[in-house]
C-alpha cells in the first residue's frame, strides 16, 4: 500500500515523504486493513525490524492531528522512553506536544494536560492512574510497546493490572499492543480484545545460523568458511564482519565477560583509525564520576570497540550507541540490557553463549525469546542489505540443537506474573482506592479482567483474591462497608505512595519498637522493604556482613524474628543499608563502585529505588502515629538519599548542575550557601574545584534570582 494513498491525515503523509518513506510495509498493511486507524484494539506480533513501532508513531501523530485526543506511548524501559521521546519530538515543529514522564509516583501530574503525546514506563502510567487526572478522559489511544513485557517478574504484574484497570474503568481508550516474540499471540490478543496482526515478514533479509570450526552453516543451507587467524571463534567472527566493513554486536551473559572480551577485541584487532572515535574517546573519559571506568572505556572506544552493559550510566550507553549508529564504533558487546527495541547497524549479531548464569539454579539455557530479540538487532532498514545472527557450537550435536532449539525455535508463551502475592495484593488495593467504593462483584470483575485469571484455573484465582482481601482488612488498607469494600484513608495513601502494602506495614512494626532509630536504622528500613532491589551477596563476603551485621544489631529495627525470610536475605538488606548508608555519608561513587562491586548505572538505579522509599516513609510518619516523632529525620533522610550528602549540603543541591562532589568543593570553600553564592565574584567561584567559568556564571546567576 503506498502511503500516500492510506488513509491518514494529509500532514503525516507529507512528513513519510518527506523522509522518503513510500510505501508500507505487508505487516502494515494488515494492521491498517484489520482497523488499526478506525479506533480497533490491535496486536500486533510481527518479526523484528517489520515497522511496527513505526507505525505506532505514525498512528499516534495521526490520532492527534485528527482531533481525537491525546496519546499514551508506554515502554518497558526508560531508556527505550527517552529513544521515542525523541522521536517525537521531532514533530513539535507541526505543533504536537510531546512529553516524556517517569520516576516521581505520587502525582496525578496535572502539567500533562497540555501534552498531546505522553511517553511513559509502565510504573508511572500505573502510578499515574491511581490518581485518576481529570485529562484522563481524553485519552483516545494507549500504545504499549514491547508487551512481552507482560511475563516479566517484575514489569509484568504492573503492566497487566495497568490493562485490567483500563478494561475494568471502562476506558473507550483503543490499545495498541506490539511485539516481535510472544509464543501465543491468539491468547494475548483475545484477552487484549484486539485483532491480530501475525507475520514473519522482515524488511531486511536475516540469516540466521551457527559456528563451528570455521565454518557458518546458515538455516536456508548456504555455509560460509570464516578465515581463523585468532583461533577463536568469536574474534574470527567479529573480524570477519569489520574487514568486510560490516559492524557487529556481541550478546555475552555477564557484565565481567563484556568488558573483559572488549579489552581483548580492542587489543588484538587492528581497525582503521577514525577522528570520530578519537573526539568520542575524549569526551567519554568525563562520562561519570567513576573515573577508573571512564578511563577504561575511553581506551577501548580509541580502537572503535565498547562494552554496554547496566551498569554503565543511560548517558554513556546513549553516547555508544550513538557512537556506533555513526560509525565510530565497530563492535560493541552487550549484556542483555541492549536487546528490546533498538534501532543499530549491526551486519552481524553474535551470541557468544546461549546459557546463562542463574542464581541458585546454575547455568540455564537463554529463552527462545530472548534470542530472537538479540537476532532481531542484525539488518535493521536503512542500514544493511542483509542482517546475520550467529550461534556459536562447541560440537556438532550442539550445532544440531542450536538450530532446533533457537533458530527454528518458537518463543515462549507469555505468562502472567500477577499470582505473586505481592504484586497481587498491591494492584488490587490499588484498584479499591482508585474506584473508592466496590462491591464483590465489581472487585472479581477487575480479577476477571487479569491475563492471570484466564491462564490460571479460577480455584486459584479465588483463592488468591480472598487472602489478599483478607490481608488487607486485617492491616486496615480497606473496610467494608454494608455491601461495599473501600479503601481506608492509610490505604488510599498507601496505594497513592506507590508502594507495596507490606513496605508500609514494615514501616508501621519498625517505628513501633522500643529502640531509638538511627540514620543506620533507616537505612535498614529502606534495606528491608519488598520494593527495594537488594545488592547481591557473594559469597566471599558472607563472614565480613554477618559480622557487620552483630555489631549493627542494636541500630536494627527490623530483626529476624519479625519476618519471614532467610538469614541470607537478612545479610543482603544488611548489605544494601550499609550501601546507603556510604551513600549519605558522602563516600566518593568511585570508593562504593569498587566496595559493592558497582557500575555508576547501578547506583543510580539503586538510588533512584531508595529515594522514592524514604520519601514515601517520610510521607507515612505523617499517617503513623509510630513515626511521627521522628519526622523531621526522615524527612532530611529522603532528601540524603536522594543526593547522597550530609545535611549541611541540601541547600547547595538544590541549585541546578550542582550535584554532591561540586557541592561538598563550594561548601568546604566557604560557600555553605545561596546567599553566600550570591555575594560571591565569578572569579572567586570560579577557584573551587569543579566549576569551570559557565558553571560559575549560571550558578551566580541563579543565586541572584532565587536568595532570600
Ligand atoms: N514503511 C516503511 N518504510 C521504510 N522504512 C520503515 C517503514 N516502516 C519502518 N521503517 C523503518 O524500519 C526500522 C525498523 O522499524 P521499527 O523500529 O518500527 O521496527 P519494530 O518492528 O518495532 O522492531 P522491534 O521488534 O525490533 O522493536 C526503523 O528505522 C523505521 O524507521
Ligand atoms: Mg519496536
Amino acid at each position: 500500500m503506498e502511503i500516500s494513498e492510506a488513509p491518514f491525515h494529509p500532514v503525516v503523509k507529507r512528513l513519510c515523504a518527506m523522509k522518503g518513506m513510500k510505501s508500507f510495509y505487508p505487516p502494515q498493511e494488515e494492521a491498517i486493513r484489520k482497523g488499526i486507524l478506525d479506533g480497533k484494539n490491535v496486536l500486533m506480533v510481527t518479526q523484528t525490524a517489520s515497522g511496527k513501532t513505526f507505525l505506532a508513531e505514525l498512528i499516534a501523530v495521526n490520532n492527534v492531528l485528527s482531533g481525537r485526543g491525546k496519546t499514551v506511548y508506554l515502554t518497558p524501559l526508560k531508556a527505550l522512553a527517552i529513544e521515542k521521546y525523541s522521536d517525537f519530538i521531532e514533530y513539535e515543529r507541526i505543533g504536537i506536544r510531546t512529553i516524556a514522564t517517569m520516576g516521581d509516583y505520587d502525582s496525578s501530574e496535572p502539567m500533562l494536560e497540555r501534552y498531546d503525546i505522553i511517553v511513559a514506563t509502565y510504573e508511572k502510567m500505573d502510578s499515574i492512574l491511581r490518581h485518576r487526572p481529570s485529562w484522563l478522559s481524553r485519552v483516545s489511544l494507549v500504545i504499549i510497546d514491547e508487551i512481552h513485557y507482560l511475563d516479566d517478574e517484575k514489569r509484568g504484574p504492573v503492566l497487566e493490572s495497568l490493562i485490567a484497570k483500563l478494561k475494568s474503568m471502562k476506558s473507550d481508550a483503543q490499545i495498541l499492543g506490539l511485539s516481535a516474540t510472544v509464543g501465543n499471540p491468539e491468547e494475548i490478543s483475545s484477552w487484549l480484545d484486539a485483532e491480530l496482526v501475525l507475520s514473519s515478514w522482515r524488511p531486511i533479509p536475516l540469516k540466521e545460523g551457527v559456528y563451528y570450526r570455521g565454518k557458518i552453516k546458515f538455516s536456508d543451507g548456504e555455509e560460509k568458511k570464516i578465515s581463523e587467524p585468532f583461533s577463536s571463534p568469536v574474534l574470527d567472527l567479529i573480524n570477519d564482519v569489520i574487514s568486510d566493513g560490516g559492524q557487529a554486536i556481541v550478546f555475552v551473559n555477564s557484565r565481567r565477560r563484556a568488558v573483559s572480551l572488549a579489552q581483548t577485541v580492542a587489543k588484538r584487532l587492528k581497525m582503521n583509525k577514525s577522528s570520530e572515535a578519537e573526539e568520542l574517546s575524549k569526551l567519554i573519559i568525563e562520562s561519570s564520576e567513576v573515573q577508573s571506568l571512564n578511563e577504561v572505556l575511553s581506551e577501548m572506544i580509541k580502537n572503535r570497540v565498547s562494552f554496554h552493559h547496566a551498569g554503565l550510566t543511560v548517558e554513556q550507553r546513549r553516547m555508544i550507541e550513538e557512537g556506533f549508529r555513526k560509525g565510530a564504533i565497530n563492535v560493541i558487546v552487550a549484556t542483555p540490557t541492549l536487546a528490546a527495541g533498538v534501532n543499530l547497524p549491526a551486519r552481524r549479531v553474535i551470541i557468544e553463549s546461549s546459557e546463562r548464569y542463574v542464581a541458585g539454579e546454575g547455568n540455564s539455557p537463554i529463552k527462545v525469546l530472548e534470542y530472537k530479540q538479540f537476532a532481531g538487532r542484525a539488518g535493521r532498514p536503512g542500514y544493511d542489505e542483509y542482517g546475520e545472527a550467529i550461534l556459536i557450537a562447541g560440537d556438532p550435536v550442539e550445532v544440531r540443537e542450536m538450530f532446533s532449539q533457537y533458530i527454528n525455535g518458537k518463543p515462549e508463551s507469555i505468562y502472567s506474573k500477577m499470582g505473586s502475592s505481592s504484586a497481587f495484593r498491591s494492584h488490587l488495593l490499588s484498584y479499591i482506592a482508585t474506584l473508592e467504593k466496590l462491591r464483590l462483584e465489581d472487585i472479581r470483575g477487575f480479577v476477571k479482567n487479569t491475563l492471570y485469571s484466564r491462564q490460571m484455573s479460577q480455584e486459584s484465582a479465588k483463592k488468591l483474591l480472598s487472602d489478599s482481601l483478607r490481608f488487607l482488612k486485617e492491616k486496615g488498607f480497606i473496610e467494608e462497608e454494608g455491601k461495599y469494600y473501600k479503601a481506608t484513608s492509610y490505604g488510599k495513601y498507601v496505594s497513592d505512595l506507590y508502594i507495596d502494602p507490606l513496605s508500609a506495614e514494615l514501616v508501621k512494626e519498625a517505628f513501633s519498637k522500643k529502640k531509638r532509630a538511627t540514620d543506620f536504622s533507616i537505612m535498614h528500613i529502606i534495606a528491608a522493604t519488598p520494593d527495594m532491589p537488594k545488592l547481591s551477596l557473594k559469597k566471599k563476603e558472607f563472614a565480613k556482613i554477618d559480622a557487620a551485621f552483630v555489631e549493627l544489631i542494636p541500630e536494627i529495627l527490623l530483626g529476624l524474628e519479625d519476618r519471614d525470610v532467610s538469614y541470607e536475605d537478612i545479610l543482603s538488606e544488611v548489605k544494601t543499608a550499609l550501601f546507603l548508608y556510604d551513600w549519605i555519608n558522602e563516600v566518593p561513587e568511585q570508593e562504593i563502585c569498587e566496595k559493592y562491586d558497582l557500575g555508576p548505572g547501578d547506583v543510580y538505579s539503586f538510588i533512584e529505588s531508595a529515594a522514592w522509599i524514604a520519601y514515601a516513609i517520610y510521607k507515612l510518619s505523617d499517617v503513623l502515629e509510630q513515626a511521627k516523632q521522628y519526622s523531621k529525620k526522615l524527612e532530611a533522610l529522603s532528601y540524603r538519599v536522594k543526593y547522597g550528602i550530609k545535611e549541611e549540603l541540601y541547600e547547595l543541591v538544590s541549585i541546578p548542575e550542582i550535584g554532591r562532589v561540586r557541592a561538598r568543593n563550594l561548601y568546604s570553600s566557604g560557600f555553605r550557601s545561596i546567599e553566600d553564592i550570591r555575594k560571591a565574584s565569578v572569579n572567586e567561584l570560579m577557584r573551587v574545584r569543579g566549576i569551570g567559568e559557565r558553571l560559575a556564571y549560571r550558578i551566580k546567576e541563579y543565586a541572584l534570582k532565587h536568595s532570600d
